[in-house]
């Protein structure tokens, strides 16, 4: 039994709700779309992909919240997007040791209608009505400019560059930037 009834956030288009087997098939077809994985190591298996859903899919029952499934009009299933922890030490000063970053993948054709940003602010006011977080971080490849947009947008800035410590250096994916927002 989950602690935390599995919270849904709703805007004005979007959804952030918990995940159904249904998402799987969907979510492994995104996940093995090079594009949309362009800027990770490569895509992901039908496995990688199902194993990644089930760790979304028990956080977001177990804890209220976590990567989301994200539902847009006419699509039931877009992508996530959603708060989770770091796992992983971010060599930079001034941050607690283990926060809460927000991420996002969406579908191609969800992509251009303003539907990551929409559900990012969701999930950000969940962060600070809810969670109490002090700071959200978000960071991603440097080369990644249509996700450092989304960051822009919802008011997150920029705080600094740094090496992704489990992507080999000297890869082109390994430089990152640092983006975060303060609780308001
Ligand atoms: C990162 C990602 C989510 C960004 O998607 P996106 O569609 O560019 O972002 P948004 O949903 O916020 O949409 C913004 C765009 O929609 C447009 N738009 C159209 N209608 C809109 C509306 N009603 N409201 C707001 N924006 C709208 C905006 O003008 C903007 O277009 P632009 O980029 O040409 O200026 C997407 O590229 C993705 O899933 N990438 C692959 C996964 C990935 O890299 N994730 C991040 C890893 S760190």
């Amino acid at each position: 039994m989950s602690l935390h009834a599995a919270a849904t956030l709703r805007g004005e288009r979007v959804a952030l709700r918990p995940w159904r087997d249904d998402d799987l098939a969907p979510f492994a077809e995104m996940n093995a779309d090079a594009e949309v994985m362009r800027h990770f190591q490569a895509p992901l298996t039908r496995e990688q992909s199902d194993a990644l859903a089930r760790r979304a899919r028990l956080h977001v029952e177990q804890f209220g919240y976590g990567l989301w499934a994200l539902e847009v009009p006419g699509r039931s299933f877009a992508g996530f997007v959603g708060l989770a922890r770091v796992p992983f030490e971010l060599p930079l000063p001034g941050f607690a040791k283990d926060p809460h970053e927000i991420g996002w993948r969406l579908t191609r054709a969800a992509w251009g209608r303003g539907f990551a940003s929409e559900a990012a602010r969701l999930a950000l006011q969940h962060a600070w009505d809810a969670l109490r977080l002090p700071h959200v971080v978000s960071f991603t490849a440097q080369a990644n400019r249509a996700s450092q947009a989304v960051m822009q947008r919802i008011g997150m800035t920029p705080r600094g560059e740094f090496e992704h410590p489990r992507i080999p250096q000297g890869q082109p994916l390994c430089p990152h930037v640092l983006y975060a927002i303060d609780a308001p």
